[in-house]
Order: structure tokens, then sequence, then C-alpha cells
């Protein structure tokens, strides 16, 4: 009944809206001008989006950011260290002003804009604007992406090759290092995110699995010095592991190498935590990995599962539409709501599970679940 009413008042709401004389009468009346504008400049937004991704890109890579946060930068100079022509240079510092990236200081001097400034100083999100390159690639004719055999390769399918390649013998150690390498410098972001919102000092131990290069262990380590840390993951992953982190704890974590789909989960820890893990798994491989997980635990110990989750408020962009597309072109994986993954830990066996609040849904939503 109540569904009947909410379907015909959105086909009459949608007539309305797309009905190009009721658009010019919203966008001259007095009263309505200023939602008409706001609604117009969204659709533009949406239309125009791509090119400000582009702009970005080009801002990261060319240097621009790097240039203005240094100071105060002529547009010749700007040109010249950059590689690029003054004309092109001036386009780009425009373009890159239009998204709040850069600001024109006075007549020809440019510094860094408020995104720009914010920009900089997350090493982990220039990262991932350097590594979307792949992901433009992949998404060069999206309907074509869509319609394709989702078992077709991909670049980013070649990039992970955890889900791009099922056999881990025939997995290339050098992308393993670069995908670790990128993990690694976008979860300062992700780990003050679970800092903030979790205490760890009620547990004795927390193994991370897939824990890559230990940045998650280890930071939490550095937080709660009385809790034992461990890492699971690719034996290829930990081969590099030593080298790659500098543990802030008094203990380094124990490292356990291991495939979580064909190897038992190391057993003795009270919690356990999956970041950025799970929305990388589709349905099956996620609902097996929860039942190891679960049979890894003893009664009344807890799972924190930490990932942009699907249909989260306030977040909806990054967990429907980019982890939706990031994930669809990598073959694996999907975002879920936080009420499918809570229906996956009942049916792995978790006693009950929660949502709990991070400030920043955005970077990362967080679940917790008591086995
Ligand atoms: C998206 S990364 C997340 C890494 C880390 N948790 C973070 O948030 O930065 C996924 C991690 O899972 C690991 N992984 C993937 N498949 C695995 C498997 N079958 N067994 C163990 N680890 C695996 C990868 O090597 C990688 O380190």
């Amino acid at each position: 009944m109540l569904a009947g009413w909410k379907r015909r008042w959105i086909g009459w709401r949608n007539g309305v809206i797309g009905n190009s004389r009721f658009q010019r009468w919203a966008a001259a009346n007095p009263l309505t001008r200023t939602i008409a504008q706001r609604r117009a400049g969204g659709l533009f937004d949406l239309v125009a989006g791509f090119t400000y991704s582009q702009t970005l890109s080009a801002a990261v890579e060319s240097g621009v950011i790097e240039l203005l946060a240094a100071g105060p930068v002529s547009l010749a100079d700007a040109g010249k260290r950059c590689g690029l022509s003054e004309e092109a240079a001036a386009l780009l510092l425009r373009a890159s002003a239009a998204i709040d990236l850069a600001q024109e200081v006075e007549p020809g001097v440019w510094m860094l804009g408020q995104q720009g400034a914010a920009l900089r100083g997350n090493a982990g999100v220039l990262a991932m604007i350097r590594h979307h390159r792949l992901l433009y690639a992949d998404l060069a004719d999206p309907l074509a992406l869509l319609r394709r055999e989702r078992s077709s390769p991909t670049a980013l399918s070649d990039f992970w090759t955890y889900a791009g390649e099922p056999d881990p013998a025939a997995r290339d150690d050098c992308n393993t290092r670069a995908y670790s390498e990128l993990m690694a410098s976008s979860q300062a972001m992700v780990v003050e995110q679970v800092l903030a919102a979790y205490r760890f000092d009620r547990h004795r131990s927390l193994l991370d699995v897939g824990g890559g290069y230990g940045v998650f262990a280890t930071a939490v380590a550095a937080a709660y010095p009385a809790l034992n840390t461990g890492i699971f993951d690719l034996p290829d992953v930990l081969r590099h592991h030593a080298g790659e982190s500098t543990p802030v704890s008094r203990q380094a974590p124990t490292l356990h190498p291991g495939d979580f789909f064909r190897d038992p989960i190391p057993t003795g820890y009270d919690c356990i935590s999956l970041v950025r893990i799970l929305h990388d798994h589709d349905d099956a491989p996620a609902a097996d990995l929860l039942s190891a997980i679960h049979e890894s635990l003893e009664h009344g110990a807890t799972l924190l599962i930490a990932e942009p989750m699907a249909g989260t408020r306030g977040a909806r962009k990054m967990g429907d539409a980019y982890f939706g597309l990031y994930l669809w072109a990598m073959r694996s994986g999907r975002p879920r709501r936080a009420d499918e993954i809570g229906a996956m830990l009942n049916r792995a066996g978790f006693r009950d599970w929660r949502r709990v609040a991070t400030d920043l849904p955005v970077i990362t939503s967080l679940i917790v679940a008591t086995a």
C-alpha cells in the first residue's frame, strides 16, 4: 500500500523535474532559483566530473601540487618546473583553482587551494591518485567492462595478483610488492579512524588477517604496547615485510605466512581484524573466510571488520560508486552494506555483531562481531 504511494509520488515528482518548462520556471522564480541552481550545478558536476579527476591526476603527476606547496609560484615558473608551456600551465592552474586545488593569490601568482592543501598532507590519497591510471584504463568503456565476462583480464586484476591469479604459485612477485606498498601508504588514514572508534585495551592480542606490511598491526601495538600482535598474509608479502616496515612498538608483530583460503587461521588471538579485506572477495570465498576465522577464535573473542561499506550515509558515492566500479574492474569482490556483512557473520557462526561509528565513514566503516 505504502510502496504503491511511494512509486506514484516518485513517478509524479520525476515527471515534474524532467519537464523543461518547469526547469525554466524554477530557475527564473526568486523563491526556487537557489534550489534550481544547486540542482543544475550538481547535474553538471556529474556530466563533467571525469574532467575534474583528470585535472587532479595532471596536477599530482606534473608536480604542480608539490610545487605550490613549497610556496607562491609564478605562472612562468610553474610551467618551466612542470614541463608545460606557459599556456598549458595556465590552463592546468585555472582548472585546479576551479576545484579548489590551487588559488591565484595575486595576478599571475599561485598557491595551493584548500583541497590542494588537504591533499598534499595525505600521502595515501596521492598514491591512490597515481594508481588510478589503471582504473581509468579499465573504465575507458564502462559499458563494455560491465558487459564483458567478469573473468576477462583487466589492468586492475593484473595489479592485484591475488584477485587476478587464483594459483598462488603463478603470481608475480613484483606486483605483490607494488600493491603492498600502495596499501601501506594509504593505511595511516584507516588506522586513525579505527583507533579513534575502538579501544583495544580489552584484548590481549590482535591478529591482522591480510595485514600486508603490518602498518595497521604496528600502529595498534604502538597505541597499546601491552597488546601482542600478529600478521597473517601471503608468504610473498611477508617476505618483503621485514625490509619495508619500521615497527615502533616494543614488540614487532609475529609473522604468519599463509593463504587464508587454503591454510588454517592462526589460533591463540582474542581479536582478529580484517582491514580492507572482505570487500576484495566474492560472496562464497568471503563466507569461507569468515567461517575459518570463526573456527579459529575462542568463544567470546572479537572480529573487527574495517572497510568502506555500501549504503553508508554520507559515504554512498565512495562505497557504492567508487568501490562498486573499482572492485568490478578488479574482477573480485564487491562493496557490501553493513547488514549484508552482519548476515554473513551470523551464518558463519558469530553470536552478534554491531556497527561502531567512525568519524569519517568515507575512509572506513567498522563492524565488531563476537564469536
Ligand atoms: C587490499 S589489501 C589490504 C591490506 C591491509 N589490510 C590494508 O588495509 O592496508 C589485501 C591484503 O590481503 C592479502 N591477501 C589476499 N589474498 C590473500 C590470501 N588468500 N591469503 C592471505 N592474504 C591474502 C593481500 O596480500 C593484501 O595484503
